[in-house]
């Protein structure tokens, strides 16, 4: 159920990176609302600052102006070590690269961002690898997958510390059709328990069985696109 909480607020967003004496916009004014168990989906060209976008959402990086609030708290201005604080408490992130650290198990790599004492994490890091179907791989290195094992892997991963928010990057952009159809249907299995997630995608397929598409290009957003239930 979309619910009519705000999970993440973002107003007149800016993010500039310099570059040498060259500025570059990469975000240039965004502004939106993602209400509590949306599944939506971030469409555009290369460098239209999709990515920029979901790592301010992620808590990876704070705005250059504009005000961003996830989960009722404000990024702008906070010091490094809030802002990780606030990424370990409300998000969870899956790489287009998956991440995995390869000299740990599956279940280790599971558990590693835990908060919980040691031995909780990994009790909840099997919860979260039957939840995802690789029960039977907790023991296996990372290698021993396939690529679309590693990106279910990666999916528990994020969400070891019930994140409010789960962000992907191109989640499918290195896995074949059917692999890619089976990330997408954990996200909606996911999204249908309560779970607000946000994909960054090239994918149409992955894009359209979003509830929303908001479109970015040069920095600004040009659509925002919700589909009637
Ligand atoms: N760390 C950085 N330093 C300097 N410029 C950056 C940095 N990260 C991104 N940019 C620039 O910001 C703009 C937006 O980049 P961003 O990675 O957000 O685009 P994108 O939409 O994710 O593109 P792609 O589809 O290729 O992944 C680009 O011009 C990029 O070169
Ligand atoms: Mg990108």
């Amino acid at each position: 159920m979309i619910g009519t909480e705000n999970t993440a607020v973002a107003e007149a967003l800016v993010k500039e990176y310099r570059r040498g004496a060259e500025t570059v916009r990469a975000l240039d004014g965004v502004s939106f609302e993602i209400r509590h168990g949306e599944m939506l989906a971030i469409v555009g060209p290369s460098g239209a600052g999709k990515s920029t976008l979901l790592h301010l959402l992620g808590c990876m990086d704070t705005p250059t102006s504009g005000q961003l609030t996830i989960n009722g708290r404000s990024t702008s201005g906070l010091a490094d070590r809030e802002l990780t604080r606030m990424r370990r408490e409300l998000v969870g992130f899956v790489f287009q690269h998956f991440a995995l650290l390869p000299t740990l198990t599956v279940a280790e790599n599971v558990a590693l961002p835990g908060l919980f004492a040691r031995r909780r994490a990994q009790k909840h890091a099997d919860e979260l690898l039957e939840r995802v179907g690789l029960s039977h791989r907790r023991t296996h290195r990372p290698h021993e997958l396939s690529g679309g094992e590693m990106q279910r892997v990666a999916i528990a991963r994020a969400l070891i510390n019930s994140p409010k928010l789960l962000l992907a990057d191109e989640p499918t952009g290195n896995l074949d059709t059917a692999s890619g159809e089976s990330i997408l249907s954990l996200f909606r299995a996911l999204n249908s328990e309560g779970l607000t997630v946000v994909l960054v995608t090239h994918n149409e397929a992955l894009a359209k069985a979003t509830n929303r598409i908001i479109t970015l290009s040069d920095g600004k957003l040009v659509s925002d696109l919700r589909r009637s239930e």
